[in-house]
């Protein structure tokens, strides 16, 4: 109440002067651990928690203890004695670290922390509800940590090996082991104590012993008969209990053939299953199974079985067949038990029944290929046994059609290239061989159907191309032959040759053909030596072309050749030819025109001087006669000189008489007669120069 009254008063007066009473601090806070902090199991520990505060006043304290970070105790006191919290007896579950916090009106402070540890648990303590158990009945056990506390797990051990775990907050685990096997098992457990992520291991408890007895009963399986079974037998199964007497409740009993069941049964009701044998395999096993409780026992048996006789297998014969070719089907089982069956009681038949094919002896179906696949199965029987043979597909070959040759590209002689081979049709695999005449090219080459065959080949003369011929075969009875291969040949070009037409004359137009042997199209181009680019580019489907230059003049004088190519791609070049441009015929005929007019003109010009220079001198023509015309040999001869007297008038002038071959015989005047010696009067003729 006077406390009450202060603060009261304290709070009213907070304006003024400074209240003492209200004034204090904590000045420390300790936890410590007693008697120490390592300690025994069962040890009393206490931990104290001390505050220090400096005040006038009693004020309320607020303590908080804590476990390794979790408050686990929490009170108010206004009292200075220490605080003090107990853990009487402490275990394993106490081990932590501890720390203490104090507040006051608002204000607070921590201890540090301090760790307990407490050393020794409590051996556990099995115990087992019996000593002695038939197998399949079990045994309760309980698994004990005496005085421990915290959070367990319990372990059970049968014979060293751990059986079984179970987590408890008590300290306390029952459980219920089955112990199937016979005889004794020796069971002992131990427990952990988990303090926070750790745990403390228990030593091991003491060891129980309990004794698994066998039961007295068990299934029994009995087969009849137990040797020489053929499929198509009965048997008879019998599955019942042994050593049963009426203690035993719940008991069931199932027959099985492997995973199949076939009968139930149970303590009152044995088993009696009867079946006729089917040899799915060669040896089938039984079993008889009792069930008590949780106990399962067998007995198991295992059987031997004789076919009768075996799967048939269906097979064609020949295994290829063409369509609408003969085919036979044989079916057939490889074993048969002919102690049990005779061969006639085994009957074959097909499914789809004689489907275009007739039987022909025991399993054997005679006719000829259908044009489609088609699927066949038989069936073998006798003694009401029937078994199908697996699925035998017939897929009838097509023949193969007479096959195409031909080239992927044009063929270039000399060069290599590809003859192809591919019929349209046929079953593959096709065999294609190559032919060239009555040689065959290669090996024969095997292509899957849709497959051409291809061989590469060089050729030298254009007319080889037409020996080829190829052949297919699908192993049907004849073979195919191709037509010859036609097609055309490229021969490269070769002799290229530049011929320049008409005279290269002045204003006139000039043909430069180029001419070449070779397959067409060619490819010509014209060239002048000195210059890089081609005059003249053209395709010709000829094997000539030509360049025309039109309106020459002296400038296309010069060097030219020309090229050419085809699809054989091999380029070729003309000699050099040399154009000479020559001028024109009416430039010369002006020329010599001029050349004439001048040189008359310089004539005319020197005779005029000379008449000048020589002025009386005359020149004259001089007229001959000579008589008798036809003279004799022996005769003297008599030369007449006459004047043209229009022209001569000098009397005085000399004349002389000239023989053509001994030169001047006489002299005369003008009008003179000669008489010319005997010795050259038999000359043929005379003359007189016709300068006087
Ligand atoms: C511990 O305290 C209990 C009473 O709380 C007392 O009976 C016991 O004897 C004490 N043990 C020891 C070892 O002092
Ligand atoms: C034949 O049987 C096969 C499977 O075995 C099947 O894929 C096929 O379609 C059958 N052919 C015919 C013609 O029935
Ligand atoms: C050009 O072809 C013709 C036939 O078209 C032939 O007569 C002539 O010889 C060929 N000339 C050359 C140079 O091959």
């Amino acid at each position: 109440m006077d406390l009450l009254l202060l603060l009261t008063s304290a709070l009213l007066c907070s304006c003024g002067p400074v209240n003492t009473e209200s004034v204090f601090q904590i000045a420390s806070v300790t936890l410590s651990i007693e008697p120490r902090a390592a300690v025994r199991r069962n040890t009393n520990v206490t931990l104290r928690c001390q505050a220090s505060v400096i005040s006038l006043a009693q004020l309320n304290r607020e303590y908080t203890l804590y476990k390794d970070n979790s408050v686990i105790y929490n009170k108010n006191t206004s009292s200075k004695e220490d605080f003090l919290y107990h853990l009487p007896e402490a275990r394993v579950s106490n081990n932590g670290r501890y720390k203490c916090m104090v507040r006051i009106m608002g204000q607070e402070m921590t201890s540090k922390s301090e760790k307990l540890t407490v050393t020794g648990m409590s051996p556990p303590i099995l115990h087992a509800d019996k000593s002695r158990t038939t197998e399949g009945e079990g045994v309760t056990v309980r698994c004990l940590a005496p005085g421990e506390t915290g959070s367990f797990f319990f372990y059970f051990y049968d014979n060293s090996s751990e059986i079984h775990d179970e987590h408890r907050n008590t300290n306390q685990a029952e459980i219920k082991l089955p112990l199937s096997d016979i005889g004794a098992h020796m069971i002992h457990c131990i427990y952990k104590v988990f303090i926070m992520s750790e745990s403390v291991t228990s030593d091991e408890s003491n060891t129980v012993i309990v004794t698994v007895e066998e039961l007295s009963i068990k299934p029994f399986l009995e087969i009849s008969p137990v040797n020489n079974i053929y499929e198509g037998d009965n048997l008879t199964i019998k599955c019942s209990i042994l050593g049963f007497n009426q203690s035993h409740k719940g008991m069931n009993l199932l027959l099985n053939q492997g995973t199949n069941l076939l009968s139930v049964g149970n303590a009152t009701a044995a088993i009696e299953y009867n079946m006729m044998v089917e040899a799915t395999a060669p040896t089938l096993s039984f079993d008889c199974r009792l069930t008590v409780k949780n106990l399962i026992k067998v007995d198991t048996k295992t059987i031997r079985v004789t076919e009768l006789f075996s799967v048939p297998q269906l097979i064609m014969s020949p295994p290829e067949v063409f369509q609408m070719k003969p085919m036979t089907l044989i079916c057939k089982s490889q074993h048969v038990a002919l102690e049990r069956v005779n061969k006639e009681d085994l009957t074959y038949s097909l499914d789809p029944a004689e489907h275009f094919l007739t039987p022909n002896g025991a399993g054997i179906f005679s006719g000829r290929a259908l044009k489609n696949e088609f699927n066949y199965t038989c069936i073998a029987e006798a003694k009401g046994i029937r078994k199908r043979s697996g699925t035998l597909t017939i897929n009838p070959k097509v023949p193969v059609s007479v096959p195409s040759i031909r080239v992927a590209d044009w063929p270039i002689l000399g060069e290599s290239f590809r003859i192809f081979c591919q019929s349209s049709k046929g079953s593959g695999p096709i065999t294609y061989s190559f032919w060239k005449g009555k040689t065959q090219m290669g090996t024969p080459i095997i292509k899957s159907f849709g497959q051409p065959a291809y061989i590469s080949v060089v050729i030298n003369d254009v007319k080889e191309i037409n020996l080829f011929t190829c052949k297919a075969n699908n192993g049907g009875e004849e073979e195919q032959q191709s037509a010859a291969l036609d097609t055309a040949v490229i021969e490269p070009i070769t002799n290229p040759i530049l011929t320049v037409i008409p005279d290269p004359v002045e204003g006139n137009d000039l043909y430069l053909i180029c001419s070449v042997q070779g397959t067409p199209p060619v490819t010509f181009r014209w060239f002048r030596h000195d210059k890089e680019t081609p005059l003249k580019v053209t395709t010709s489907l000829s094997n000539n072309s030509n360049y025309q230059i039109t309106g020459l003049s002296k400038e296309y004088s010069g060097m030219y050749y020309c090229e050419a190519d085809n699809r054989a791609n091999f380029k070729v070049q003309s000699d050099l030819v040399d154009v000479e441009v020559r001028m024109a015929l009416w430039k010369k005929a002006l020329i010599g025109g001029v050349l004439l007019l001048v040189a008359s003109l310089l004539i005319m010009v020197s005779c005029v001087l000379y008449y000048k220079h020589r002025r009386g001198k005359r020149e004259t023509a001089a007229e001959l006669s000579v008589k008798p015309a036809s003279p004799k040999s022996d005769e003297s001869l008599t030369v007449n000189l006459t004047h043209d007297t229009e022209v001569y008038n000098a009397a005085t002038d000399a004349v002389s008489f000239y023989d053509d071959k001994v030169g001047r015989v006489t002299n005369g005047t003008r009008g003179s007669v000669a008489s010319l010696p005997a010795d050259i009067s038999n000359r043929s003729s005379y003359s007189i120069p016709a300068t006087v």
